[in-house]
């Protein structure tokens, strides 16, 4: 038995073979060894690494009914919820945006170091021309703000999960509901599916 194994299981319904949960247990060990002294996350993200970063991104999954075949993470940072996704989803391909050139080497360097396979871009996500099935968005900026970068890169039937806030959700946003019991406090995320 393996706690981060169980609570993975029971939040996103995916099974993590025992190599993606080490994985899983060696990037949150490298967010706190590397990329917070690096500056790549802040100086407080690291009591609860496991519960905020590695549970907190993989329940990003929930709103996609299977993984994408590619999957865009726009503001990726250090590799959140990307690297992350990546781990669990091992047939699709992650890309990694973000415009700090630093947050990307970091997030390169986590991917070698876990070997995944990960395209990360340093860019501004309102300049991307993709046409994608599949994007997150963890933290980047509020999801009002974001509406018409996915409007415009959402492909048709193509699917968002993206971080929400206190405030409730309009159209076409829907909020995801979070299974019971695994995280004392839950993220907000909403979904929306391109029309
Ligand atoms: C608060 S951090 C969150 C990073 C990561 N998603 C996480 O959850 O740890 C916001 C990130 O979004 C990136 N970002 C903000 N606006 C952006 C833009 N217009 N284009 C690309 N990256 C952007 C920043 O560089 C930063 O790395």
């Amino acid at each position: 038995m393996n706690p981060l194994r169980d609570s993975l299981e029971t939040l996103t319904g995916l099974h993590p073979t025992v190599e993606a949960v080490e994985k899983l247990t060696r990037f949150g060990d490298w967010l706190v060894t590397e990329a917070i002294p690096a500056g790549g996350l802040g100086p407080n993200e690291g009591s609860d690494v496991v519960n905020r970063h590695l549970l907190g991104s993989a329940a990003f999954s929930i709103g996609f009914p299977q993984p994408p075949d590619t999957c865009w993470d726009l503001g990726s940072g250090v590799g959140l919820p990307g690297i992350v996704l990546a781990v669990l989803w091992p047939q699709t391909r992650m890309v990694l945006v973000d415009r700090s050139q630093r947050r990307c080497d970091l997030a390169r360097r986590a991917a070698r170091i876990l070997d995944i396979g990960v395209d990360v871009e340093v860019g501004d996500i309102a300049g991307l021309e993709v046409r994608a099935e599949a994007i997150v968005s963890r933290a980047t900026i509020p999801a009002a703000r974001l509406l018409p970068i996915l409007e415009k890169l959402l492909a048709p039937g193509g699917v968002a999960v993206v971080s929400g806030s206190d405030t409730v959700p309009g159209p076409p946003f829907l909020a995801i509901t979070i299974p019971q019991g695994v995280l004392d406090t839950p993220p907000k995320l909403l979904m929306m599916r391109s029309p």
